[in-house]
């Protein structure tokens, strides 16, 4: 018989479970990186165009997409792709979705363990006396296990607080969506947003450290990051720097939103949860996410080191800058603390999302209950870290990062949009989105989703296709001694991807058999 599927305990609790799953380390490390690295202020144009017409048109189909499969029973995409459009294939394209999320969860988590450990290496002081940025970074290379030094004693550190990090997400997922994630929620959340506004008032309180040097400010930081420089609207590139962080911020075009919304009830408010979640995000993304790091960064070292840093990647900025702050800093042991608890708390928010969608398909699909989903797809997360882990200094979590991560999640949103807009229908789609609506969506969006969303998608991709995929795909720039481990990302991925197929085609032989 059926057993009857979860839901959300309440409305609060599932706009501040939805808004853990888009706040994540994308708002405080990949969003400051982005836009200093493309212009600063002029960067911040195309990426308010993009949440317009790409952004908010998306999350209010996913929500559409999850409650609508959620009424068939269905919590991931093959599921949901299957009721949206009657044909056989319909569910292969939703494997598309499971694939993303898990590849992200894969290395996702191992980043988020990071921040757990450095939250307890800043309180305890541990890189407390480090002089400069190239120790800081040998700190972080012997955390993670890539270089030996004095520091740590391989990878063990880094491996304990791998196992907590991955105990703590598979036990809230065990635990089920009112009383895991949902409640994760509760207490996450609020914490978060008090972290990050205690961060903010100190850094916005610096003003000038070094009196010796005073171009290098906190005012100087904002204005690096706000002072708009126009010459690089014309680089095709700070568009589609744009477009890749409105994705992965607002946990677009990988099924995690769909996974949440099909716990809602049917009549249940899509229009203004879905505004509101995504509001969320670019509150905790450009006010909060904007005014620690960069600010920080630019205030101690000055704009030209920051940009060096920034250009280095995220992690140089969050784990190598950022604590260099924090030694120099009153009670910088205990803003450190926080600064990494808070990254913590937005990745397990966002970590539990990505896997919910693959223990929703094999509670939905395949009739698991949810401790034995959890044992399944815990093993298959446990071993796949493994991986990442050995393998970090040979590009394997960046190959994985580009192809889930980056490019992925765009042909995910591009396929979705088609099914829903075009195959299932637009009418039906918009109807199906304002059912149970507590604010009007304006009718434009209907225009835009149908013709500007998808179109805009198709482009991005298009571009990404030519300019990195390919060369990627065919290995320019890859430095030799890592094109084993790339290679063997690539099994990796298409070996899953086959894995998808095979159990989507499995489920549904034996759905069918049963009637
Ligand atoms: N949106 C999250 C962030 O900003 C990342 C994420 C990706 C969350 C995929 C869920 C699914 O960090
Ligand atoms: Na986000």
């Amino acid at each position: 018989e059926e057993k009857k599927r979860e839901q959300w305990g309440s409305r609060m609790g599932l706009i501040l479970a939805v808004a853990g799953n888009a706040i994540g380390l994308g708002n405080f490390l990949r969003f400051p990186v982005q836009a200093a690295s493309n212009g600063g202020g002029a960067f911040m144009i195309p990426y308010f165009i993009f949440f317009l017409l790409v952004g908010i048109p998306l999350m209010w189909m996913e929500w559409g997409i999850g409650r609508y499969g959620g009424k068939f029973g269905h919590g991931s995409s093959p599921g949901m792709f299957d009721v949206l459009w009657n044909n056989k294939i319909s569910k292969y394209f939703g494997a598309l979705g499971l694939f993303v999320s898990t590849v992200i969860m894969i290395y996702y988590t191992y980043i988020e363990s990071w921040t757990l450990g450095y939250s307890f290496l800043s309180i305890a002081k541990s890189y407390f006396g480090l002089q400069n940025f190239d120790m800081m970074k040998s700190f972080l290379y012997s955390y993670q296990g890539r270089e030996t030094s004095q520091f740590f004693d391989g990878y063990i550190t880094a491996y304990i607080f791998f196992l907590i990090t991955f105990i703590l997400n598979f036990w809230v997922l065990y635990k089920g969506i009112s009383k895991g994630i949902e409640k994760l929620a509760k207490i996450a959340m609020p914490l978060l947003f008090l972290f990050a506004i205690i961060i903010a008032i100190r850094v916005i309180t610096l003003g000038t450290p070094d009196p010796t040097h005073p171009e290098n400010s906190i005012a100087n930081g904002f204005g690096f990051i706000w002072n708009p420089d126009f010459s690089k609207l014309d680089d095709p590139k700070v568009w589609l720097a744009a477009a890749g962080q409105i994705f992965f911020t607002l946990s677009l075009g990988m099924g995690t939103i769909h996974a949440y919304a099909s716990y809602l009830k049917p009549k249940d408010d899509i229009a203004l949860s879905g505004l509101a979640t995504a509001s969320t995000n670019e509150f905790a993304e450009v006010i909060l996410g904007g005014s620690i790091a960069i600010p920080l960064s630019v205030a101690f070292f000055g704009i030209a080191t920051t940009t060096a840093m920034a250009k280095g990647g995220s992690f140089d900025l969050g784990f190598a800058s950022m604590p260099l702050v924090f030694e120099k800093i009153p009670f910088g042991e205990f803003f450190g603390f926080l600064w990494f608890l808070l990254l913590f708390f937005a990745g397990i928010t966002s970590s539990v999302a990505m896997g919910q969608q693959v223990m929703a398909f094999l509670e939905d699909e395949f009739g698991f209950s949810r401790k034995k989903s959890t044992i399944v797809f815990g093993s298959f997360v446990f071993l796949s870290i493994h991986f990442v882990i050995f393998f970090l200094k040979y590009g394997y979590l960046d190959e994985m990062d580009y192809w889930a991560g980056t490019f992925g999640l765009v042909v995910f949103a591009l396929i979705e949009s088609i099914i829903f807009m075009w195959i299932f229908g637009a009418e039906k789609a918009w109807d199906e989105i304002n059912s149970g609506a507590e604010i009007k969506i304006p009718r434009i969006f209907f225009y835009i989703m149908k013709y500007i969303t998808p179109t805009l998608l198709l482009i991005v991709m298009v571009w990404w296709l030519i300019n990195d995929a390919i060369p990627i795909l065919l290995l320019k720039n890859i430095p030799e001694s890592n094109i084993p481990y790339v290679i063997a990302a690539r099994v990796f991925m298409v070996g899953m991807l086959g894995l998808l197929f095979y159990l989507i085609h499995k489920s549904w032989k034996r759905k069918e058999s049963r009637v």
